[in-house]
């Protein structure tokens, strides 16, 4: 069975998602929901249906659902599709707070609907590649990473009242992907500390954050995040995955161990020829992995869950994971202070 996949939510990302429901050789288009009329124009570019809610959805039968309304309308979105018994994929964050993302984790627990984040990043091959070789020992036990996410958002991005105001900025729009994708590489973080600045723009949001990230297995990690600044560390100008964004060979992921390092996103493996020493020279290696749209294998994995084949890649409670991350730095710079994060998904 090719599974039905009705997409809520015609913007930015929404039409993307359209486009490779459309496109992929694992999934129909269901329908397009919006009450917008930019959804009857998204969906007539598919040849598919247009719906305004959810309940108008129904009549085009959906197996499933990819959410990719605004944050604040996530958590009674995916309760509806959950209610619905339809499987839902959720554009991250998977809410705009913690208690919202618990919520709605608990009710598909409980009803037994697959929940799945949109943290895209994790289904591209070099993401996966990258975890594969931590896994397997190619830079030993590690020990410390450094992400950096440098770019200049242009003046006219914040013509936009909102990304001015708190619950924007980039270490909630952006950072969550590079949270993401550490906790994918690197496992669960336990305590973080943070300052931040918006000394360029002096908008109500943060431009500039610094993060140290405590992992559970002992990784101690920093992670920087500028949007105001001309440069060309990030994962959108290095990983070449979105082509809105010119790429620049340059690596945005540093991740030590014991007996070698890895770089990201050009999987440049350095580990010692013989005697681990500063004085001795290093063996370097760059694995070439065929580049695949991460968001078109998100679709097709989506399809698999929705026949019951696997289990989510991203599950709910993995947005809602890397969300409380999230949340504990907004807090720690706010207050100037350590947030434990505990193992019960809590705080303390
Ligand atoms: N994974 C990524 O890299 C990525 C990139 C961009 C955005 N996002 C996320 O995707 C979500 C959407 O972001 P965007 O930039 O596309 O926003 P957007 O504002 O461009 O689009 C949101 C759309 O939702 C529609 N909408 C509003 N209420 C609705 C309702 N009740 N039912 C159905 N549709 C409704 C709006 O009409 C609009 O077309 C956000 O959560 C954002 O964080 C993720």
């Amino acid at each position: 069975m090719t599974p039905r996949i009705a997409v809520m939510g015609a913007g930015l990302i929404g039409r993307r998602h359209a486009m490779h429901v459309a496109a992929s050789p694992d999934a129909d288009l269901a329908c397009v929901i919006d009450p917008h009329p930019v959804g009857r124009d998204v969906a007539a570019e598919y040849g598919a249906p247009w719906a305004a809610s959810l309940d108008q959805a129904l009549a085009y039968r959906p197996d499933g659902v990819i959410v990719a309304t605004p944050n604040g309308m996530h958590m009674q979105h995916g309760l509806d599709c959950i209610a619905a018994n339809l499987p839902v994929l959720v554009e991250k964050p998977l809410c705009d707070s913690v208690a919202d993302a618990e919520r709605l984790v608990a009710a598909a627990d409980a009803a037994g609907v697959p929940l799945l984040t949109g943290h895209h990043r994790r289904h591209n091959p070099l993401m996966q590649r990258a975890r594969q070789m931590i896994d397997g020992g190619a830079i030993g036990r590690p020990l410390v990473a450094n992400a950096m996410f440098w770019v200049h958002k242009p003046d006219d991005y914040f013509d936009v009242a909102w990304r001015r105001e708190k619950g924007a900025g980039p270490v909630f729009l952006n950072l969550i992907h590079d949270i993401d994708n550490l906790r994918f590489l690197l496992g669960d973080i336990t305590a973080v500390t943070a300052a931040e600045s918006n000394g360029a723009r002096g908008h109500a949001v943060e431009d500039t954050s610094v993060i140290l990230l405590e992992f559970a297995s002992g990784v101690l990690a920093t992670a920087s995040v500028c949007d105001a600044t001309v440069a060309a560390w990030s994962w959108e100008a290095n990983s070449g995955e979105n082509p809105a964004y010119p790429q620049v060979d340059q690596d945005c992921y540093l991740i030590g161990g014991t007996h070698g390092s890895l770089a990201l996103p050009s999987l440049t493996l350095r580990r010692a020829q013989g005697e681990r020493s500063w004085y001795a020279p290093l063996e370097t290696s760059r694995e070439k992995v065929p580049a695949e749209d991460p968001l078109a294998r998100q679709v097709s994995q989506f399809a698999r869950v929705i026949r019951g084949e696997e289990a989510p890649l991203v599950s709910g409670r993995e947005g809602l994971e890397t969300l409380r991350v999230i949340e504990a730095v907004k807090q720690s710079a706010a207050t100037g202070t350590r947030i434990v994060l505990d193992p019960e998904g809590g705080r303390s």
